[in-house]
């Protein structure tokens, strides 16, 4: 029988809730272990399914994951590497996407299919990448049901992206490293995770400049070496905490192990909506507050409001004092989850797919639902965690994807959840 979770709502939250490795970011660095003939060891990796997916895809291409224990994983080469992605792995994640250039920069060829992941844009196209390895001299083909793309050797090139790309611009920059001369990537995204990439490349015996800002130059290296690299903290988990916290408006919350400083936009939020809120060096605590005002919001890249944490600030808006605007400018399938709070009692009107208003404050009430995605399902937990009644969340699989044993540590500060 699948999992499900039950909540029962409007429990008071309070107390310490600790913040894991950062999904988008562990999930750039397995790759790299394809590049490398040293082992690889990763440090405060989160255990979800996204991460499981990425070792098993790993060990399908002829590398041994081990498992340390505390969170730390080792990585080694143990077999001729397959060029081959297994198509039954890239259809679930979306960061497959990532084995492909070092595949491509080691063994000169690669076969894989277009990658899955949640169903959050019409399409979610690789042309950027496609364009951006053919410009560094390989050879793309549209087989039946894969691409292959080939390349004697790659050379550094000049990239522009046209569009702001966050998993482009890490595929480009880490495979340029294994290119023979000088990439320059331009109109980069310029997110934590991307940096956080770039220091540990470096770390490994890349050259690397301007990651973080538009421009990032790559020299090309003939190797890099293994290392040991820790995973930045998540700073999505750690937004969506603090909303929940905001949301709940129950008891003071404390969130750590998380880097408060790359939530800038948020706090900027917080700060016009009343949430009351401190920050330290790596927590952040949550007050009550007297009132939440409702403000506009518009998704943008880093350092802009986070798309991935537009879900959770709907839920939020629901609680506050007036109407507000939700602007999701980066994907057309993102507010689509609104249909179902709106049937637990929220009053939102979807004004065309990337906008919708939400009329607060509005009581909300438990109901069965079905997660779609990732990020609209935490969005869902943290509204049934406020709603009276009972809720049942199915498809908690999209739940694991991304956040660690997310039940347990709810429970550890007052929400009624359990995984059935
Ligand atoms: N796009 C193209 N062509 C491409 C690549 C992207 O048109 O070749 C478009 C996309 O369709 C989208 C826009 O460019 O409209 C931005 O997409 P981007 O490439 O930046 O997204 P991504 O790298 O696939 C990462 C995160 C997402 C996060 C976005 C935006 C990973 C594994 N995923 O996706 O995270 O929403 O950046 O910040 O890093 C999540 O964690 O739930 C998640 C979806």
């Amino acid at each position: 029988m699948e999992s499900k979770f039950v909540i029962n709502g409007q429990k008071p939250l309070s107390g310490t809730i600790k913040v894991k490795g950062a999904k988008n970011a562990a999930l750039k660095v397995f790759p790299l272990a394809l590049m490398m003939d040293e082992p690889i060891k990763m440090i405060n990796v989160p255990d979800i399914e996204d991460c499981h997916r990425a070792q098993e895809m790993l060990v399908a291409l002829g590398h041994e994951v081990k498992d340390l224990g505390g969170s730390v994983m080792q990585i080694q080469r143990k077999s001729k590497v397959c060029v081959n992605l297994p198509a039954d792995l890239v259809n679930k994640f979306r960061a497959a996407v990532m084995f492909v250039g070092p595949l491509l920069a080691t063994c000169g060829e690669v076969y894989f299919p277009h990658p899955g992941g949640c169903v959050i844009g019409a399409t979610r196209p690789i042309d950027m990448f496609l364009d951006g390895f053919a410009k560094m001299g390989a050879k793309a083909e549209i087989l039946e049901n894969s691409y292959r793309l080939t390349a004697k050797k790659l050379r550094g090139a000049k990239i522009f992206f046209p569009k702001v790309t966050v998993t482009g611009t890490e595929s480009l920059m880490t495979t340029a490293c294994l290119a023979q001369g000088e990439t320059i990537l331009e109109n980069c995204a310029m997110e934590p995770e991307i940096s956080a990439l770039a220091d540990l490349l470096n770390r490994m015996g890349a050259k690397i400049s301007g990651a973080g800002t538009p421009t990032i130059k790559i020299t090309g290296v003939d190797k890099l070496g293994g290392g040991e690299y820790k995973i930045i903290p998540d700073r999505i988990e750690a937004g969506t905490f603090a909303i929940l916290a905001a949301a709940s408006n129950s008891g003071e919350i404390i969130i750590e192990d998380c880097e408060p400083a790359h939530l800038g936009a948020l706090w900027a939020l917080f700060d016009k909506i009343g949430v009351n809120y401190e920050l330290g060096k790596s927590s952040i605590k949550i007050k009550p507050s007297a009132k939440i005002l409702a403000e506009d919001v518009v998704t943008h890249e880093y350092p802009g409001f986070a798309t991935d944490l537009q879900s959770a600030y709907t839920v939020l808006m629901t609680q506050a004092h007036g109407s507000s605007l939700i602007h999701e400018t980066i994907y057309d399938r993102r507010l689509l989850f609104t249909d179902t709070l709106t049937q637990m009692g929220a009053d939102i009107i979807m004004a065309d797919p990337h906008r919708a208003v939400v009329n607060g404050p509005t009581k909300l009430y438990g109901r069965k639902l079905v997660i779609p995605d990732l990020r609209a399902g935490i969005a869902l937990i943290i509204a049934a965690l406020i709603a009276k009644g009972k809720t049942e969340i199915s498809n908690i699989y999209q739940i694991e994807r991304g956040y660690e044993d997310l039940a347990g540590r709810l429970k550890n500060i007052g929400a009624d959840i359990q995984k059935i």
